[in-house]
């Protein structure tokens, strides 16, 4: 026989002025294979169609299934209840606007960041749309390709003390892991200082605490770690060369 799972559920709609911040509580028998996907769908089927949580590619690839689970941020629908223990309290991920329940709009939150740093290849090249496709040599394709593999599920955000503590400034390290790879891009010909301006502040790279939270969650494990590494080497640099010039106005720093 089964385990009896509980499934402790966060329930609010903000756009109801009747509703009050809870929790509700749920019960089913567990099956072979089961998923928090699985689990919340037939809660919502057999015991509360009201009850509100996004889901999408059911695969780990869209990220929309982002929530705590039992306090730590992860993708609903890639996590067996078979890892977890009988009692399972879900909550929204923090940081982002509350849409209901266990639904969050993390599409606002990722736009802002991706026009905060600029997120597109920045050339004065003009496209040529009869040219040949360029090529790019495999090594440093695969490496960007690493760092392409976000998929923009909020989870790290979540994790981050500093974001939770500045929801609307702070970028995170997902914003740090799109500035690396613009930064590998040869196509790009932003330099280093042009960089700086973007996330040399207290809302990048200077205001993270760097207690790396974000990648120990990161369900692509993307190597957020290295990117926060290398960006704080190249922009303390860029820093040292500012402060130079503001210190010594008519000299060129090397
Ligand atoms: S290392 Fe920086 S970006 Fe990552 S969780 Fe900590 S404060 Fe946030
Ligand atoms: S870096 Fe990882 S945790 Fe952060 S949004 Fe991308 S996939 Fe999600
Ligand atoms: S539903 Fe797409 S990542 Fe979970």
């Amino acid at each position: 026989m089964g385990r009896t799972l509980k499934f402790n559920i966060f329930r609010f709609n903000p756009e109801d002025p009747a509703s009050v911040p809870h929790m509700d509580a749920y019960f089913l028998e567990e099956t072979d294979a089961m998923t928090l996907f699985i689990a919340l769908n037939r809660i919502r089927e057999e015991q509360d169609p009201s009850l509100m949580f996004d889901f999408m590619c059911r695969a780990g690839i869209c990220g929309s299934c982002a929530m705590m689970i039992n306090g730590k941020p992860d993708l609903a629908c890639h996590t067996k209840t078979k890892a977890l223990p009988n009692e399972i309290t879900l909550m929204p991920l923090p940081v982002f606007k509350l849409v209901g329940d266990l639904s969050v709009d993390t599409g606002t939150w990722f736009r802002g960041m991706n026009e905060k740093v600029q997120s597109w290849v920045h050339t004065t090249r003009n496209f040529d749309p009869n040219a040949e496709e360029e090529r790019m040599d495999n090594a440093l394709a695969d490496e960007i390709y690493e760092l392409e593999r976000c998929i923009e599920c909020g989870c790290c955000v979540a994790a981050c003390g500093r974001a939770n503590m500045v929801p609307e400034g702070f970028m995170g390290a997902v914003a740090f892991n799109r500035i690396a790879r613009f930064m590998m891009d040869p196509r790009d010909q932003r330099h280093n200082d042009q960089y700086f301006e973007v996330v040399g502040n207290d809302d990048g790279i200077f205001g993270c605490l760097g207690l790396l939270g974000c990648e120990d969650v990161c369900p692509k494990k993307i190597p957020l770690q290295d990117q926060l590494g290398m960006l704080r080497r190249k922009m303390g640099f860029s820093q040292v060369k500012h402060l130079f010039a503001k210190i010594m106005p008519g000299k060129k720093s090397a």
